[in-house]
């Protein structure tokens, strides 16, 4: 067990130390991207979590509490779509509350689709949420609603991104997911469109997450040549990667233009630095994007008797016994995993 009276930080079995907690606060989306919640799966009958399912505000931040005192300091919202869950920027104001050990608040941000974004960017920033990464996959408009199975336009991300630059929710990063034959064609066109902004380009290899995707490795388009596309026209210098464990191989414009990153969690693991926990929508724990069982927290936070001690505890315990490193493993893998869970519902 950690040693949790002086629990600076607490070691997984692979020496990796909790740092980051990724939060689903819906298992609802209002875009069906096909990478994600496919239309044909995720339709007019699919079942999702009732709301007495769902872990309260309260409840949340009662276990995110108990991560910082193990040594969490980042803590993303994610689903899902964030913005669809009622009364969120009470949640942001409750969790910016948290402080580490050291007296410094906590890394509080959002990864959203952005279509609600517009109207809600300021009050996220009043509550204190400090960045947002928002999912973009095309500016062209056919392409993106093929990304997304929506008829909802680009240009409606597009106003979310201005109005989270303007609220100052910065850096905001843009996530682009890139499948063969269907949005390779709109690299060049995102990296020319946000050089000079400000924003973060960041362009993530399509993953085998879930089961209901159809995942195949032929889908993939390589970290390598997302990097040769983009180096064909713009001169790079490498960036170090983030301390602690970021997931983005960074690149720098040589003509200052700002930044772009790839997220090679296919061709190029890292989950040598992973330092993320997830709580699912419904207060289950994962220590791996790829798992396919949780430990169950709801149940102790609803019984009268659990202390914080008891929560603590079954956190700690659970990241002492991880020994995920599922990305790394992948190639020795054939087939999917049976009963792999959901990232809308891990909360990506
Ligand atoms: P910051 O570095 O704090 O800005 O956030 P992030 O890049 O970790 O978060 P974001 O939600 O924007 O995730 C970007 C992409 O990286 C998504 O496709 C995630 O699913 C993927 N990703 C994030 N964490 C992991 C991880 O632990 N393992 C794998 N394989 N992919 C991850
Ligand atoms: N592969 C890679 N990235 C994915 N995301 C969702 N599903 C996948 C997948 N199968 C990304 C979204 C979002 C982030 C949370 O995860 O684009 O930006
Ligand atoms: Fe929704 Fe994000 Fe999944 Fe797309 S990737 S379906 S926007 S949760
Ligand atoms: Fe972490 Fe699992 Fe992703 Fe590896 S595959 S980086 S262990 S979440």
């Amino acid at each position: 067990m950690c040693d949790l009276q002086k629990a600076a930080f607490c070691l997984d079995d692979l020496l990796r130390p909790l740092h980051d907690l990724r939060i689903s606060v819906t298992d609802r989306c209002n875009l069906r991207c096909t990478y994600c919640m496919p239309g044909e799966v995720f339709g007019r009958d699919f079942v999702f979590l009732r709301h007495a399912e769902l872990l309260s505000f309260e409840e949340i931040v009662r276990a995110a509490r108990q991560c910082v005192a193990l040594g969490v300091r980042k803590i993303r919202l994610s689903g899902g779509e964030p913005l669809l869950r009622h009364g969120i920027e009470r949640l942001v104001e409750m969790l910016a509350g948290l402080h580490g050990d050291d007296g410094k608040p906590i890394d509080l941000a959002m990864t959203s689709n952005a279509t609600l974004l517009a109207k809600k960017a300021r009050a996220l920033k009043d509550a204190g949420l400090m960045r947002l990464n928002i999912s973009l996959d095309a500016l062209d408009e056919n392409i993106f609603r093929r990304m997304t199975g929506s008829s909802v336009s680009p240009g409606t991300v597009l106003e979310g991104i201005s109005a989270a630059q303007s609220a100052g929710l910065t850096p905001v990063k843009v996530n682009a997911v890139i499948k063969r034959g269907i949005n390779e064609s709109e690299i060049l066109p995102l990296v020319r469109h946000f050089r000079h902004t400000g924003v973060i380009m960041r362009f993530i290899e399509y993953m085998d997450v879930g089961n209901t995707n159809g995942w195949r490795l032929d889908d993939v388009v390589t970290a390598k040549e997302i990097l040769a596309r983009i180096g064909s026209e713009h001169l790079l210098n490498p960036i170090d990667r983030q301390a602690s464990g970021g997931v983005a191989q960074r690149w720098a414009f040589q003509d200052g233009g700002g930044e772009i990153g790839v997220i090679s969690s296919v061709t190029q693991a890292f989950c040598h630095t992973c330092s993320r926990l997830r709580l699912s929508t419904d207060g289950k724990l994962y220590t791996c994007l790829f798992a396919t069982e949780g430990v169950d927290l709801r149940t102790l936070l609803r019984t009268q008797s659990s202390d914080d001690m008891a929560l603590q505890q079954r956190i700690a315990a659970t990241w002492r016994c991880r020994t995920d490193r599922y990305s790394q493993l992948r190639h020795e893998m054939t087939g999917t995993l049976p009963g792999r869970i959901e990232m809308s519902y891990i909360g990506g």
